[in-house]
């Protein structure tokens, strides 16, 4: 399988690791089929993501795409941020082999997610978007007992 120079690039050196303290919204998405986990926390001061990070337990795919998508939304409104889908994700990337398409759902579905998070906790649950695949959604508490000492990320 062949990946693009900034796939690697976000695979080898991914940006915006880890988990921030006291996030405003955590978002926490896995995919049936393999078994990926995705989590991203992220800070939210005037309608707008300041700051995110990631961990994810997961294929390289989902590694660099997790770090594009963070890149991708920091700054950006939270009704910006979750129009972001999983091409756009791809084409940032520049490109990932079809079979690996699904990883970039995880991503922008893990960053909605978190926006979800935020919404709910701050009285605004009409603006509550639908992920992608939206049965992989896990609560935020659910979601803070999970990710063991294999997370990469
Ligand atoms: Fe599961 Fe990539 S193979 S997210």
């Amino acid at each position: 399988m062949n990946y693009s120079d900034k796939v690697m690039d976000h695979f080898i050196n991914p940006r915006n690791v880890g988990e921030l303290e006291n996030p405003d919204g955590v978002g926490q998405v896995g995919n049936v089929n393999c078994g990926d986990i995705m989590r991203m926390t992220i800070k939210v001061v005037d309608n707008r993501i300041t700051d995110i990070n990631f961990k994810t337990f997961g294929c390289g795919a989902a590694i660099a795409v997790s770090s594009m998508v963070t890149e991708m939304v920091k700054g950006k409104t939270l009704e910006e941020a979750v129009l972001i889908n999983r091409d756009d994700v791809a084409v940032a990337l520049g490109g990932l082999p079809d079979k690996k398409l699904h990883c970039s759902n995880l991503g922008t579905d893990a960053l909605k997610a978190a926006v979800n998070d935020f919404w709910r906790r701050t009285g605004q649950p009409q603006k509550v978007v639908k992920l992608e695949d939206e049965h992989l959604e896990q609560e935020s508490e659910e979601a803070s007992a999970c990710c063991g000492s294999n997370e990469r990320g």
